[in-house]
C-alpha cells in the first residue's frame, strides 16, 4: 500500500492573470469542459490513492468547499424527476473514503506559507502538494504521473518533483532543478542536487521546470517554519526544497503526460479543447467544429486582422 495518504491542495490565490472571470467565483470553479478545475485536480488525487485532502483556502472561496459537499436541495430535486445520472455525476464527487477538509491561509505570503498553513493536518506524514492551476493530462494513458510518483516516493525513500522542460526564455516564470546536466527521460526520476525558484535566465541551472506536483517528507513542513522569504518577497517551497536536498535525496521526476496551465487564458482554452475533445460527449461534435466552421472563422479573422493592421 502507498505510504503517501494525503495531499495539500493550495486555492487561495486570487485569479488575477484570469479576471474578470475570477472576480466573483474562484478562478478553481472554472469549468474544464463539465467539471470544475478544482474537480479533475481532486479526481487525480484520489485515483493516485490519497484518502485526505487539504484544501489551503480563504475568504471568498467557499463555493470550493461547497462543491465537495452535500446539496440536499438538488439531490432531493433530481431524485424527484428519476434523473439519475446527473444525480449520481453530484453525489459521489470523492468516494466515500476520502475526506477533503480546509484550512484558511490568512495572509497571502507565497506557495511555501500556504503548505505550511496544512502543516498540523499533515502531522509528519509524507504528503503530495498538488498546485491546482495545472492540470496534467494522462488520457490513455495506464495510470497517471501523480500515481508514479507516489510509487517512486516508496520505491526510493526520495522526494519526487514533478518537471518538463521549457524553453530557455520561459525559465524565469518557473522553480529550476540542477540535476547536473543529468535529463531524466518521461517517467523516470534522477537526483535534484539544487532548486531555484524564478532563476534570470543567464543564471538558470537547467530548463527543467517543475509543474505542480510533488510527493515530499514531512520533514519539509518543519524546514518551511523557518523558510525565509525569497523570490517575489514570498516564502517559496523552492526554498524549503532547496534546504531538504542538503538533508536527505530529493529527485527530479520527468511527466509523460501533458500539462495545461489553467491560470491564465490561453492555457484555460487549451485544456478546454484537449478535455472537450476527450469527453464522450463532446469529442465528435468539438472535432467537426474545429476542422470545419471554426477553423474556416479563424483564418478568416486572422487575415481580417492582418488587412486592419
Ligand atoms: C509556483 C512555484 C514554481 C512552479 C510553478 C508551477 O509558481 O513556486 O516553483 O514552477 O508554481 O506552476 P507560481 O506559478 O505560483 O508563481
Amino acid at each position: 500500500m502507498n505510504t503517501v495518504r494525503k495531499a495539500v491542495i493550495p486555492v487561495a490565490g486570487l485569479g488575477t492573470r484570469v479576471l474578470p472571470a475570477s472576480k466573483a467565483i474562484p478562478k478553481e470553479m472554472m469549468p474544464v469542459v463539465d467539471k470544475p478545475v478544482i474537480q479533475h485536480v481532486v479526481e487525480e488525487a484520489v485515483s493516485a490513492g490519497i484518502k485526505e485532502i487539504i484544501l489551503v483556502t480563504r475568504s471568498g472561496k467557499s463555493a470550493i468547499e461547497d462543491h465537495f459537499d452535500k446539496h440536499y436541495e438538488l439531490e432531493a430535486e433530481l431524485a424527484r424527476k428519476n434523473k439519475t445520472a446527473i444525480l449520481e455525476s453530484i453525489r459521489n464527487i470523492v468516494p466515500a473514503d476520502v475526506t477533503i477538509s480546509s484550512v484558511r491561509q490568512p495572509e497571502a505570503l507565497g506557495l511555501g506559507h500556504a503548505v505550511h498553513c496544512a502543516a498540523s493536518l499533515i502531522n509528519n506524514e509524507p504528503f503530495a502538494v498538488i498546485l491546482p492551476d495545472v492540470l496534467v493530462n494522462n488520457y490513455q494513458q495506464d495510470t497517471t504521473d501523480l500515481d508514479l510518483m507516489i510509487k517512486a516516493y516508496d520505491a526510493k525513500a526520495a522526494g519526487q518533483i514533478m518537471v518538463e522542460a521549457v524553453p530557455d526564455e520561459k525559465v524565469h516564470l518557473y522553480g529550476i532543478v540542477d540535476c547536473q546536466g543529468n535529463d531524466p527521460a518521461a517517467g523516470e526520476s534522477v537526483a535534484i542536487t539544487g532548486m531555484v525558484e524564478k532563476p534570470a535566465q543567464e543564471v538558470a541551472p537547467s530548463n527543467l521546470s517543475v509543474v505542480g506536483r510533488y510527493v515530499l517528507p514531512g520533514r519539509v513542513m518543519e524546514l518551511l517554519s523557518t523558510t525565509k522569504p525569497g523570490a517575489g518577497g514570498e516564502i517559496q517551497l523552492t526554498d524549503a526544497l532547496d534546504e531538504l536536498l542538503k538533508e536527505q535525496a530529493v529527485d527530479a521526476y520527468r511527466m509523460t503526460g501533458k500539462t495545461y496551465d489553467c491560470g491564465n487564458k490561453l492555457g484555460y482554452l487549451q485544456a478546454n479543447l484537449a478535455y472537450g475533445l476527450q469527453h464522450p460527449e463532446t469529442a465528435e461534435g468539438l472535432a467537426q467544429l474545429l476542422q470545419q466552421e471554426f477553423l474556416q472563422e479563424a483564418l478568416e479573422q486572422k487575415e481580417l486582422l492582418k488587412q486592419e493592421a
